[in-house]
């Protein structure tokens, strides 16, 4: 039982570094929290009238801001295991 699930761990380990994580389940996890509409302040998934000005900087910018934190979102916008790329995946799908 333990060596399956040390197997397992490794595996969830292995995935997360080599691959790109699926968009979904990091907004699931991680900004669901805040872009679901909870937040006022947070452009909510889907709503492309709050998305607009911000997608307007350009993706490296608002990838920057989810980096580094911007107001009332913190650092890293909770995913602590999000790569740049991750970043993009899921601002695509909050945004379209
Ligand atoms: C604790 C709440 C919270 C979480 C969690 C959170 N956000 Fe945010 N996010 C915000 C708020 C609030 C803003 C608006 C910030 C502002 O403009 O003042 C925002 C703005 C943004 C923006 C626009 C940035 C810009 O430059 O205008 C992007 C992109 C974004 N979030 C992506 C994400 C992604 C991707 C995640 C998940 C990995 C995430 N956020 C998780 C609260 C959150």
């Amino acid at each position: 039982m333990k060596k399956v699930l040390v197997a397992g761990a490794m595996l969830l380990w292995l995935s997360g570094v080599a691959n790109a994580q699926d968009p979904e389940a990091v907004y699931a996890k991680a900004c669901a929290a805040c872009h679901n509409g909870q937040l006022p302040m947070a452009p909510k998934r889907g709503d492309k009238a709050a998305w607009e000005p911000r997608v307007a900087k350009g993706m490296d910018a608002m990838v920057q801001s989810v980096t580094n934190g911007l107001n009332a979102m913190p650092p890293r916008g909770l995913c602590m295991d999000c790569s740049a790329e991750d970043y993009q995946a899921v601002i695509k799908l909050m945004s379209e």
